[in-house]
């Protein structure tokens, strides 16, 4: 049975005394007041879950404290007490917020079958209101999933970010939203009003990407019969999205560097400089430190973009998302389909946690997609999805944390030759915490 912190607001002594006895022989803990203006003192100090107001009292009325109450305790649940024959006055109550009325005389019964309810009704709500803020939680960002430790940081990192206007740099393997989180960053920032543009730097030839960005004036060259504007002219107000920028050609990378730099650019054939008004975000799966090492990123504009740098974790380090990414498409592709999908197999659930998602969060998406077109039932089965190389599946089925520390301590000892002291180091540990471990997982060093 719940129990419940309880003022009792009467200015009738034995109904105070009667009413106390009753709930704390229930074992709810109770506060009692002789006159309205009390209990609103006391109402101001403590925190109560249920009130059981008199509506006549001498002074303040019932429905007076009720008022007060309604407005500045919206929370406490009021019980209002009446006598028999007012029951207008207890459905005026109910009109300006009390939970329910109890008529006089009314038996130890009633009043305990009344609290149990409101109870119930009290804990419902905070249970609704729990969901509805770990919802909101998971997706902050519209459509961004993820309750990882690590997307909960990459959730407050745009948040930070999304104030400023500096530049941008966002990196991480394919299909891990890099698309996404740019957008996040332009809805979140000041220049949501404006437009977010985005470039697939990847997707054109150099010269067609620089009329592209750049736009071109009327006679720039024989094709450009009229003036046109590039996409850095579009975002102006808003964001400049450079997707897959490690793409770019040595001039190009020049071209945009001025861009940073001077924050003017030209029509290509155009001699009026346009203010570049827009804030730039850019994004690449590339290992971009590696392709400076190889002269094919120049540092100075790896620098410039460089101001922030946002990572976005591989699925794979994250597999507590992947029920929560796999329920969301679920329900987006069986409304698309109009099929009735709504479930997961134990056995599906086991396979796309066992994957490693080489492709990340759109290699689920299109797991998930394919698996709604072929699957018959209600449920995702296991044979539904696409078939998974086995080299990119975890070995082990079994997901322990036992299992991993015997993986992990093999793996070390493997990377070091199997030199014991050399791994216990690198683990933390004791030589002799590593041999018992050793001997306790059967881990032997191959002859
Ligand atoms: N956290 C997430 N929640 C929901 N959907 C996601 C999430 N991350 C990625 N997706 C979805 O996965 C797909 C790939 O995302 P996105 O295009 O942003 O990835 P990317 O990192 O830009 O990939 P690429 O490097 O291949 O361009 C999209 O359909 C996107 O909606
Ligand atoms: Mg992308």
């Amino acid at each position: 049975m719940n129990t419940a912190k309880i003022l009792i607001v009467d200015d009738e002594l034995i109904m105070r005394e009667s009413l106390a006895g009753w709930l704390e022989r229930d074992g709810h803990r109770v506060d009692k007041a002789a006159s309205g203006e009390e209990g609103l003192d006391m109402l101001e100090k403590t925190r109560y879950d249920i009130l059981l107001l008199d509506i006549k009292m001498e002074g303040m009325s019932g429905l007076e404290v009720l008022k007060q109450v309604a407005e500045n305790d919206p929370d406490v649940a009021v019980v209002m007490i009446t006598a028999y024959g007012s029951v207008s006055t207890a459905i005026e109550a109910m009109k300006n917020g009390a939970t329910d009325y109890l008529m006089k005389p009314f038996d130890p019964g009633e009043l305990g079958v009344l609290i149990e309810k409101i109870l119930e009704q009290q804990a419902r709500a905070r249970e609704t209101l729990f969901l509805k803020e770990e919802y909101k939680k998971q997706t902050r960002f519209e459509n961004m999933i993820g309750q990882s430790r690590a997307m909960q940081e990459v959730f407050s990192l745009i948040e930070d970010v999304a104030t400023t206007d500096s530049t941008v740099l966002i990196t991480g393997e394919t299909g891990t939203g890099k698309g996404l989180a740019a957008k996040a960053i332009h809805t979140k920032s000041p220049r949501s009003g404006g437009p977010f543009v985005a470039v697939n730097c990847g997707a054109f030839p150099e010269t067609l990407l620089e009329t592209e960005l750049f736009g071109h004036q009327k006679g720039a060259f024989t094709d450009a019969k009229t003036t046109k504007k590039g996409r850095l002219e579009l975002a102006q107000g808003g964001t400049l999205f450079l997707d897959e920028i490690g793409e770019i050609s040595m001039r190009m990378q020049i071209d945009l560097l001025r861009v940073l730099e001077d924050r003017l650019f030209y029509r290509v054939g155009g001699t009026q400089p346009i203010e570049a008004d827009f804030r730039v975000i850019a994004a690449t799966n590339k290992d971009l430190s590696r392709a400076i090492r190889e002269r094919t990123f120049r540092e100075d504009l790896f620098y410039r973009l460089n101001v922030i740098s946002l990572a976005m974790p591989p699925l794979r380090e994250r597999k507590e998302d992947i029920p929560l990414l796999a329920e969301h498409f679920l329900k987006r592709f069986a409304m698309e389909s109009n099929k009735q999908i709504d479930k997961i197999s134990r056995e599906a659930m086991d396979e796309l946690m066992l994957y490693e998602w080489p492709g990340n969060v759109r290699e689920l998406e299109n797991a998930i997609e394919r698996a709604v077109v072929v699957g018959k039932g209600r449920k995702v089965m296991a044979g539904d999805l696409p078939i998974f190389s086995p080299e990119h599946r975890t070995l082990s089925k079994d997901l322990s944390l036992q299992a991993a520390e015997k993986a992990h301590i093999l793996k070390i000892l493997q990377g070091n030759a199997w030199n014991v002291k050399k791994s216990a180091e690198i683990l933390g540990i004791d030589r002799s915490t590593l041999y018992s471990k050793m001997k306790r997982y059967q881990i032997r060093r191959p002859d």
